[in-house]
Parts: C-alpha cells; structure tokens; sequence
C-alpha cells in the first residue's frame, strides 16, 4: 500500500516545500511507500520554484528542492491523498473549507499537532524573516517529519 501525503502552507514557496523535501528523505528509509507532495492555498507564485532560502537551507542539510514547482492546492486533493498536513491554523481552515464531507475533514491535521500530539502549535511563516528563521523552520519541519514518521510506522509500518 501506498500513503500519500500532502503538505500545505500559504504559498507553497518556503515551509511546505521543505516539508515535502524532508518528509521525501526520510520517507526513503521507511517500511512504508510514500507519494508526497506540497501546495499552497494562495495563487501568487504557481508554477514558482521554492524561495531561494528555501532552496538554500536545504541544500545545507543535503536535500534538494530546487525542482518543485509551487501549486494551489485544490478540491481533488483532499479526494486524492490520505493525509493532509497544514502549517498553520488560518492555512488548517481554508483547507478544511475545500472538504467534500466529513471524511475529507478527518484527514486534514496540523502538522505540529499530529507530529508531536500535543496542543495545536504552528509553523510560522520564514517569508518575511530573515535567514537564521530558515534554519529554525526547516529544524520545527525536521523534527515534525521523523515524529509524523515514527507514529505511522508504529501504527501501520
Ligand atoms: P509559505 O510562505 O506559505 O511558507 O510558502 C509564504 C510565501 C509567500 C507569501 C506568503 C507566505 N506571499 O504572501 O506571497
């Protein structure tokens, strides 16, 4: 079987794009088969690589995104993939608001929140920040990732 796991942020250019590239690597030492992907829920910089510090940082740490293309997130998704990852509460709701039903609403989770299953917490958003914000989301993503990893591998690994 195959998992396929979607990561959202606003636009698709700096935390969610990460999220993919982290979650892609980790996922390649899995028992589990993973098909992952990210989208924004804005428009503004569809077809965009990942912001250049996006890209940057995680070159640092020996994963390249500079192939992805930003996208908006839409309907089908919520259809298509099993597990719906959001960076933050106001992106949480606007994806909620694109569920079909209650069964798409139940795969919908805070990234943090599933990762770590304590009280909602968010990924703030690096776009206006400066650099060293980069490294601090792409650690919260890191950490997050091999938590969200560890918890599927126990319950269906
Ligand atoms: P992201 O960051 O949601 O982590 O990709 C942002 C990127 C661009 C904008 C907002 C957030 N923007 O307003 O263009």
């Amino acid at each position: 079987m195959e998992l396929k796991v979607l990561m959202v942020c606003l636009g698709n250019i700096c935390r969610s794009p990460l999220a993919e590239g982290i979650f892609t690597e980790k996922a390649m030492h899995s028992s589990i088969q993973f098909q992952v992907d990210s989208a924004g829920t804005g428009n503004w910089h569809s077809g965009e690589p990942p912001d250049s510090r996006s890209i940057a940082i995680a070159k640092k740490h020996g994963i390249d995104i500079s192939l992805q293309h930003a996208r908006q997130i839409k309907p089908i998704d919520l259809t298509t993939f099993d597990l719906i990852f959001t960076m933050d509460k106001s992106v949480h709701n606007d994806v909620l608001d694109l569920a079909g039903g209650e069964e798409e609403k139940k795969k919908v989770f805070l990234l943090l929140e599933y990762a770590h299953q304590s009280a909602s917490s968010e990924v703030p958003d690096p776009y206006w920040g400066k650099e060293a914000e980069f490294e601090s989301t792409f650690q919260l993503l890191e950490s997050a990732c091999s938590a969200i990893l560890a918890r599927l591998t126990k319950s269906i690994g």
